[in-house]
């Protein structure tokens, strides 16, 4: 059974991530995590870079058991000594060095005359430098990992010639980064053969993937990588990292694992950890995760629409790959919009435990339509009081038309609101503690009542600052109770839509 090992660098690369920083305490609670799930290497950070950084990989070297633990230097000895101190006292030590090999980087870093004065001695110096850097590593740990960096757009003659050299001097791992995010899957899929057929100590080192997703291509170029012979992945949880980011580990083990028909390749990654992981790596480093994000986006495991719903109520397979449980996800859910499909509501309205008699489930399901049209989401509430607004056939007597927010530093905020309240069209203003406020007081003025609000609850549905923002109101008039929900991009809008989802339910009940 082909084996490979999978390479963490969420703490060092990842936190690269533009307006992303951990501290020590946070660093160390994300590396017991990735112990848990299981990964090989854990990449720390960069020492060198700070005195912060430097205790970060103190600490984590000190108190992780388990992966092997790595920092990351440049090919500078001051860098090296740095990650050798900090890693003292971890059982299994890794030194990561490197160095540009590319022309780019090697003509456009290396521009000082004492590097070489034409291109061809500044790449001689490039491998002395790197042979030298190897050298120093090989004095802490016989664990030495090597970055080609930009090998992605490198010369391959001259690629091919530095990693024997590197290999020679004593490097373990030979990583071979696509650090633009340059390279395409085909290609990447080749240099990595092409390093195997055309360096000859090859066999004394392992091959390291490490790509970068500027073209949206890191995943697809790691599994080039591996397939043609790589055997060690490096990546980040939810694929963080500098620009547009690094690998996802998360994609490409679970495409390993639910493809291991085509590439019969395991890895010692508890998947079930995938989830948890993901959301303390989003929460740390405040990079919240997109809803359709691969594997652990919170939509990953919802289906909506009706000719999906329909198919996977009947046999789950039919639209899903992987289970959600294998990577921690709570469950798959159904998602009750407008164009869920009659299967998948009545589905629903099953398993909420409501009978469902046929010569209704025709107006039940055009009344679900008509509040659909109206809310982004069908709640569970919604569906009970379809199912009993249908049952009495009661018109809705408050619905929202527009309204209008005004909200001034220093000032109390007005709020206009127009409903159709009882077939009439009503517009009313008023000033409040806040906009919601403000807003319930010109609702309370258009049905001529106050009901109190007993509680407010606001849960952001999905991700980021279009989040879907979803409202729950326990209202009280007359000491009957009801609860009132809306979601809505605008929270003030499902603030609206919860206080007179709520109404309608205390007028239903003959208030
Ligand atoms: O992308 C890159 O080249 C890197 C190296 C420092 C490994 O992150
Ligand atoms: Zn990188």
């Amino acid at each position: 059974m082909k084996k490979i090992a999978i390479f963490d660098t969420t703490l060092r690369d990842g936190e690269q991530a533009a307006g992303c920083r951990l501290g020590v305490v946070e660093k160390l609670k994300l590396a017991h995590q990735l112990a848990e799930l299981g990964v090989d290497v854990i990449e720390a950070g960069f020492p060198c870079s700070s005195p912060e950084d430097f205790n970060a990989v103190q600490t984590i070297a000190r108190n992780i058991k388990g992966p092997t633990i790595c920092a990351l230097s440049r090919a500078v000895m001051a860098d090296i000594d740095a990650c050798g101190q900090s890693l003292q006292e971890a059982s299994q030590a890794r030194i990561h060095t490197g160095i540009g090999v590319s022309d780019i980087h090697i003509s456009g870093k290396f521009r000082d005359d004492k590097y070489g004065k034409t291109l061809e001695e500044k790449k001689a110096t490039t491998i002395q430098m790197a042979v030298a850097a190897v050298k120093r590593a090989k004095e802490y740990t016989d664990d030495v990992e090597f970055y080609t960096e930009d090998a992605g757009r490198a010369d391959p003659f001259f690629l091919f010639e530095i990693i024997e050299a590197i290999i020679d001097a004593g490097v373990t791992v030979v990583n071979v980064p696509d650090t633009t995010g340059y390279a395409v899957p085909s290609r990447y899929g080749k240099l990595i053969n092409d390093i195997q057929k055309k360096v000859p100590n090859i066999s004394k080192a392992i091959i390291s993937v490490h790509c970068h997703d500027d073209l949206g291509l890191a995943v697809a170029n790691s599994l080039a990588g591996v397939e043609n012979g790589a055997r060690q992945v490096e990546g980040t949880i939810n694929g963080i990292g500098e620009r547009a980011g690094n690998a996802a580990l998360e994609e490409i083990i679970m495409a390993l694992r639910t493809r291991y028909d085509f590439y019969q390749i395991d890895t010692q990654i508890q998947t079930k950890e995938f989830y948890r992981t993901s959301r303390m790596v989003a929460e740390a480093m405040g990079m919240s995760i997109p809803p359709n994000k691969a594997i652990i986006g919170a939509n990953a495991f919802s289906h909506s629409s009706g000719i999906h719903v329909d198919g996977f109520l009947k046999e789950r397979q039919t639209y899903e790959i992987m289970q959600p449980a294998d990577v921690g996800f709570p469950q798959s859910k159904v998602i009750l919009t407008a164009r869920t499909g009659r299967h998948g509501v009545f589905h629903r309205i099953a398993e909420l435990g409501m009978d469902l008699s046929a010569k209704d489930s025709d107006k039940i399901y055009q009344r679900f339509l008509n509040v659909a049209d109206k809310k982004n989401e069908i709640f569970d509430e919604d569906l009970v009081a379809i199912m009993n607004d249908e049952i009495r056939n009661q018109p809705e007597s408050c619905v929202l038309y527009s309204f209008q927010a005004h909200c001034e530093t220093g000032k109390s905020p007005q709020v206009t609101v127009q409903l159709k309240f009882e077939k009439n069209r009503v517009e009313k203003s008023a000033k409040g503690d806040g906009p919601v406020d403000a807003a319930y007081k010109a609702i309370s003025k258009i049905i001529g009542f106050s009901p109190k609000l007993l509680r407010y609850e606001i849960q952001a549905v999905t991700q980021g600052t279009n989040a879907l923002g979803k409202v729950m109101v326990h209202i009280e008039h007359d000491q009957v109770k009801v609860i009132g929900k809306g979601a809505s991009t605008d929270i003030i809008e499902a603030s609206i839509k919860a206080y007179i989802d709520g109404i309608n339910k205390l007028k239903g009940m003959g208030i």
